[in-house]
């Protein structure tokens, strides 16, 4: 199948396509490479395709530079994943959500629409969860309480996907990751960031107090449930990628400071706003339809993620 990718050089996005070429699909990559956090890290992994990949870099909002892809190839799938991401950023610049997370998603269906696409798979976000105070979080609950710009715009991009499928008879399967970490992850989150300041002797925040739970899920089980999902177009449905296994913050730090064999110094702050305390996904939709089965735990995850870093940023630095 020839599959394009959007924020294909972004840390999913990238695994993603590495699996998929392995499975032996034709890649089209779109990113903008934008400087949200150090692109280099990006043209790092767009280096792991070794030119197998055909690359645009394009900014999914510009409507005529996104239809150019979509006229110069004959795509039959689409995994988007294009989204600028990050729950406190939104704070600070919400017109860049605006720009990729709203206008980025209409181009993107529309074109879908007038080019026949049959099949879409989104990342949408376990933050459209928002205020939800039931916990496991299940695909049945109501998601009308997003708590930050970014999670309202994930929301916003699963209605419109809704209304396209609705209408233009296209199958979208919107994934909800949940926390997702490993190798090649990103900078502005906590794993990154803790393992960055623990070895540089610099002390780490931690909000509300380290009183918080991530469901933190492996980058390798999110693609599997991608290419689950891509194998199987179901109309409109949507699924929760997580571990299904809340971790303790405070114990997420205590494995990172084994790996690392070093103590962290850790300034504890409040409540951030836009963060939630818990999150925990209920994954039996996606079991049950998707056979998607998470197999990575948070301490060999993190111990690949660490060896990762020592051994390419950490000693390249
Ligand atoms: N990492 C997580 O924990 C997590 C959790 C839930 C949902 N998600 C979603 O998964 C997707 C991938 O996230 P990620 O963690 O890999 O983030 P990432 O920032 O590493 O990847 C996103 C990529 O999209 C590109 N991009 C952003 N705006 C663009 C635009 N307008 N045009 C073209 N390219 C653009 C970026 O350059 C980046 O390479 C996103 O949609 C994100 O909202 C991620």
């Amino acid at each position: 199948m020839k599959i394009l990718v959007t924020g294909g050089a972004g840390f999913i996005g990238s695994h993603l396509i590495l699996r998929l070429l392995d499975k032996g699909h034709d890649i089209i990559c779109v990113d903008n490479m934008n400087p949200y956090y150090d692109p280099k890290l990006k043209e790092t992994r767009l280096r792991l395709f070794n030119n197998k990949v055909k690359f645009y870099q394009v900014n999914i909002a510009n409507k005529e530079e996104l239809e150019k892809i979509f006229q110069e190839n004959k795509i039959d799938k689409i995994c988007h994943l294009a989204a600028q991401a990050g729950v406190r950023y939104s704070l600070e610049n919400p017109f860049v959500y605006g720009e990729s997370n709203l206008v980025g998603i209409i181009n993107l269906l529309e074109f879908a629409r007038q080019y026949r696409i049959k099949h879409i798979v989104l990342a949408s976000s376990s933050s459209v969860y928002g205020l939800n105070k039931k916990i496991p979080f299940n695909e049945d609950h109501r998601v009308d309480t997003p708590i930050s710009i970014y999670s309202a715009s994930k929301r916003a991009g699963e209605l419109l996907a809704h209304a396209y499928s609705h209408l233009f008879n296209i199958d979208i399967t919107c994934l909800r990751p949940f926390t997702v970490y490993g190798p090649y992850g990103r900078p502005d989150m906590a794993l990154f960031k803790f393992t960055k300041n623990i070895l540089e002797g610099k002390p780490i925040d931690v909000y509300n107090n380290g009183d918080m739970e991530r469901d933190f899920t492996y980058v390798t089980d999110i693609v599997d449930g991608f290419v689950r999902a891509l194998n199987k177009p179901m109309g409109f449905a949507i699924f929760n990628l997580g571990a299904g296994n809340p971790v303790k913050l405070m114990d997420f730090i205590r494995t990172i400071e084994e790996y690392l064999g070093k103590k962290a110094i850790i300034n504890f702050m409040p409540m951030q706003p836009g963060d939630v305390k818990t999150t925990f996904a209920d994954i039996s939709k996606a079991q049950e339809l998707l056979g998607y089965q998470p197999k990575v735990n948070v301490k060999e995850g993190v111990k690949n993620f660490v060896d990762w870093y020592l051994s390419e940023v950490h000693h390249a630095n």
